[in-house]
């Protein structure tokens, strides 16, 4: 990977997740070395599956693997939702088979997250489940796909139907990864990152808070070291949330829900505007709508709704949403494979690091936090999609 930073190359960080079969999150610079011991003593053959865009990537992990004595194999996927789909998740399927693969062998995915949910859904189901290690190359996919062993892909009736929980052998987070992640990729992700200290952690929020400035401008000019330490202890901080959260609740059973503040009316965004818009700037509106949902139910103090709109506009993320759009956000909520029968669950905050759910909240408190987030725009114009 491209190293843009001059940064020393402290020894990485490593994140434990729990479970049934603990796996460590490895975050630093310059870590192929420590993909063998992720992978484990049986696997003999490994299969790094990629997009084009990290081509060059994968090809040094095949490189290195075979260096190591592996039996390697690469393919390349489509880019970003196109590898989502059932056919190339059959050709994935084709290519193990034909190179023989058994279930001691695994999967090396390198890319963002629509890779790590692909390549993980197909090492969930070849032979009933074989090992995979990730490593993701998006901001998103380091604090949030590629940990937790959700795995899916998408069919023509919607997004993630088809899918497994199936926890990685271990995820290898190279943050030189993220020297070439475009402004909004980036910006997206940190989406994810500033929900995670909404949720569970203050100090991400003040971070983020005395840095916006550089990182709301990721990609647009050189990456201090100072600010690649800032991002260094971000990823840190939010797979340590995450590790803790799925660690004690893998299967969403309860705890686990905290991870989807947000992602209810973002998901409802997302599918309303076909999927134009990047996940993070709908999740970016859906916290601000869920902490208005909380102040009006007089949950939350204003500051802290104040507070999501000044952080997260401060790395150029949306925080209202056109006004002419409620009830197919009502219906698209209703859908929402989260939700339990006609009852709309929100995570909502009682204060920072405080969560709580809110279910089925009065239509006309959902109805006024909306009015909160509505932008004055005319019909057919909205706010820019990330
Ligand atoms: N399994 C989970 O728990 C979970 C959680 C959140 C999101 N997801 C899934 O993750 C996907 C979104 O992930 P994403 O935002 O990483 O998108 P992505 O995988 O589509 O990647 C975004 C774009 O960035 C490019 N890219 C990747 N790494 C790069 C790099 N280092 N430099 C330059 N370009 C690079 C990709 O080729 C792609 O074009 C969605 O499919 C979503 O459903 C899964």
């Amino acid at each position: 990977m491209s190293d843009q930073s001059t940064a020393t190359n402290p020894a990485p960080a490593r994140v434990r997740v729990s479970g049934d079969e603990p796996y460590d999150v490895v975050i630093g610079r310059h870590l192929l070395g420590e993909l063998p011991s992720l992978l484990g003593q049986q696997v003999r053959r490994v299969l790094v599956v990629h997009p084009a865009a990290l081509a060059t990537t994968a090809e040094v992990v095949h490189e290195d693997l075979k260096a190591s004595g592996y039996e390697a194999y690469v393919a390349e996927v489509p880019d970003a939702e196109e590898a989502k789909t059932a056919q190339v998740a059959a050709f994935l399927w084709g290519v193990l088979g034909q190179a023989d693969f058994t279930r001691s062998d695994a999967i090396v995915t390198v890319g963002g997250g629509a890779t790590t949910d692909l390549g993980g859904f197909v090492a969930a189901t070849w032979l009933r489940g074989i090992r995979v290690v990730h490593v993701p190359t998006t901001l998103l996919a380091m604090v949030d796909a590629a940990v937790g062993g959700k795995t899916g892909i998408n069919t023509s009736e919607g997004k993630n139907l088809v899918g497994s929980f199936h926890p990685p052998a271990g995820v290898l987070c190279d943050l030189a990864a993220l020297g070439s992640l475009g402004r909004w990729d980036f910006v997206a992700g940190m989406a994810e990152v500033v929900k995670t200290g909404f949720i569970a952690d203050e100090r991400i929020l003040e971070l983020v808070e005395e840095n916006s400035d550089d990182l709301g401008a990721w990609g647009t000019r050189p990456t201090t070291d100072a600010t690649w330490a800032v991002v260094t202890e971000l990823v840190e901080r939010s797979v340590a949330v995450k590790a803790r959260v799925v660690g004690a609740d893998l299967k969403e059973s309860g705890l686990r829900e905290i991870l989807n503040y947000g992602h209810t009316l973002g998901h409802a965004v997302e599918l309303t505007e076909r999927y134009q818009w990047r996940h993070g700037a709908a999740v970016s509106v859906g916290m601000v709508f869920a902490a208005e949902l909380a102040r009006l139910a007089g949950k939350l103090a204003d500051d802290v709704v104040e507070r999501h709109r000044s952080i997260l506009g401060s790395l150029g993320l949306p925080l209202t949403y056109r006004g002419d759009r409620w009830e197919q956000l009502l219906s698209a909520m209703r859908r929402d494979k989260k939700t339990r029968g006609d009852l709309l669950r929100f995570v909502v905050l009682d204060d920072v690091a405080r969560p709580t759910r809110l279910e089925g909240p009065d239509p006309t408190l959902l109805a006024a936090a909306y009015a909160e987030i509505s932008a004055d725009a005319p019909a057919g114009r909205g706010p820019v999609a990330l």
